[in-house]
């Protein structure tokens, strides 16, 4: 379906974000022919700055962050003519009036009123303030046409999360807000859904009967870079968990929605976080385990503690690692617990999904030398991305002898060049498709799943930290949460 005219509108353009994902994202989609034909990027910055210039800069960020290279050189005059420099006051009443003349011009340009896109890749705080000039200079009135994209985080707990979509929704309607979690636009989070729903063998053991335990794990090598400042204030469960993690966990544990549609398949997730047990305050640290990290040596280079990073308090309590056992009182998981887990400077970055079966009931090969592992199914999410199932086969020869082997499924053979998560998610909204976008009441529960965890860990320091190394596995203490219920991480 060929795609409206349109404008978009970024805010926060010489942000991080947008030199390293949105440009890059638009650049591909653009040469791989999926833009409208007629678009343009209206790049908003405080600076005054020469059109000519602002281009360079993105394009020298393009040679750095995009997976395309090969037709930087022959594309980028065509791609760049849609870039447009446009200097703006975030919160001056007259920089809307002038955006709003630019639009109208765009328009006469396109020789319609194009959609319009706007992207918020800006602090937090600034969202109410935006939200609130649109609506006053009315430059998204048409909920069919213009649409809003707003990054995490989404508000800092349940209430400012509850406060801010009444807000967006003094502006917009809920069918024009795209709120963006990235991870739902990686290609082997977006594939549970189809291995799942489009397999007649793996669904009907999906379930407690046949499942001992899930977990996901999301390890990051990198510290926290040059965002302390920003960490400080946030920590891993309002960093990952409460997002990216909880999202993994509804795809992995939803129903199967009726139809692909939007509302039915964010319909399903909301009755996956709505039906994960709520941990009692008091029981925080029997089912949570959170860690910091010290000094200590990733991949051979010594690197700093958590503490000593810039903007980072010397007796900061932010935990860098979060490890949460949930249960979810639904009939399909009752009793199966789903283990999450995340942490910066971690030994390696690797995101995985384990999906533990139970071991036979019976069988003949147990007794005595015939060691059973349990199947096993692995979804490697990135930087690996395949799929794998581990099961037991006979060793090739003249004896009886079991051995555990792969069977596995590798992107890599299928297309070589998988999209980065933004462009699925930027030409989702561009088509005005919100499945993979958070829903305002996603949102809330999500932060309601971890909203005792938040408030233990916030009002009682951790005396241990910095309690893991840099370039660990994180703190002991994770792998207790899982000895429990002799389990083990996988
Ligand atoms: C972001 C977090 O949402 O996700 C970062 O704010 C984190 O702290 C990042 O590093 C991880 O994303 P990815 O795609 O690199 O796994």
């Amino acid at each position: 379906k060929a795609l409206q005219p349109t404008s978009i509108i970024i805010f926060g353009a010489t942000g991080d974000l947008a030199k390293r994902k949105l440009f890059p994202a638009f650049y591909n989609l653009f040469i791989e022919g999926r833009m409208p034909e007629k678009f343009n990027i209206v790049a908003l910055g405080r600076a005054d700055k020469e059109n000519e210039d602002f281009k360079n800069y993105v394009k020298e960020n393009l040679v750095l962050f995009s997976r395309n290279q090969t037709s930087i050189e022959t594309e980028w005059d065509k791609f760049s003519s849609h870039i447009i420099y446009f200097r703006h006051q975030i919160d001056e009443e007259n920089s809307y009036k002038e955006l709003d003349e630019k639009l109208k011009t765009l328009d006469n340009d396109y020789g319609v009123r194009a959609n319009r896109l706007f992207y918020l890749s800006i602090a937090p705080n600034f969202v109410s303030v935006i939200s609130g000039h649109l609506k006053n200079a009315v430059l998204a009135p048409n909920p069919a046409q213009d649409r809003i994209i707003i990054e995490k985080p989404f508000g800092h707990d349940k209430s400012s999360a509850i406060e801010l979509n009444s807000l967006l929704s003094r502006t917009f309607e809920e069918e024009q807000i795209y709120r963006i979690d990235h991870y739902l636009g990686k290609e082997t989070v977006q594939n549970i859904l189809a291995f799942r729903f489009g397999n007649s063998i793996f669904e009907p053991i999906w379930n407690c009967k046949y499942v001992e335990s899930v977990q996901i794990t999301v390890a990051e090598e990198v510290g926290v870079e040059s965002r302390g400042g920003f960490y400080e204030g946030t920590g891993a469960l309002k960093d990952m968990i409460q997002n990216h993690l909880l999202q993994v966990l509804c795809m992995v544990a939803m129903e199967q929605p009726a139809s692909l549609d939007a509302g039915e398949i964010r319909d399903r997730k909301v009755d996956v976080l709505r039906s994960i047990r709520r941990i009692p305050l008091d029981r925080v640290s029997h089912y949570a385990v959170r860690g910091q990290y010290g000094e200590g040596v990733v991949k051979g280079v010594k690197v700093k503690g958590y503490r000593e990073e810039e903007g980072v308090a010397a007796d900061s309590n932010t935990e860098t690692f979060a490890a949460i056992k949930f249960y979810l009182d639904n009939e399909r998981w009752e009793g199966v617990p789903f283990y999450v887990r995340t942490g910066k400077r971690m030994k390696e970055k690797h995101s995985y999904i384990t999906i533990q079966f139970k071991p036979l009931p019976q069988s003949t090969f147990i007794a005595g030398k015939h060691p059973l592992s349990q199947n096993k199914l692995i979804i490697n999410i990135q930087p690996l991305m395949d799929i794998r199932l581990q099961f037991m086969t006979k060793k090739p020869g003249l004896t009886v002898e079991l051995k555990p082997v792969e069977m596995i499924f590798d992107y890599f053979s299928c297309k070589e060049d998988t999209p980065e998560a933004y462009e699925t998610l930027l030409l989702d909204a561009l088509e005005g498709d919100l499945t993979l976008f958070m829903r305002s009441d996603q949102v809330e529960e999500a932060w309601d799943v971890v909203k005792t965890i938040q408030e233990y860990w916030e009002n009682n320091p951790d005396p241990s930290f910095p309690n893991y190394s840099a370039g660990s596995s994180g703190p002991e203490q994770c792998e207790l949460l899982l000895q429990r219920e002799e389990h083990a991480w996988e």
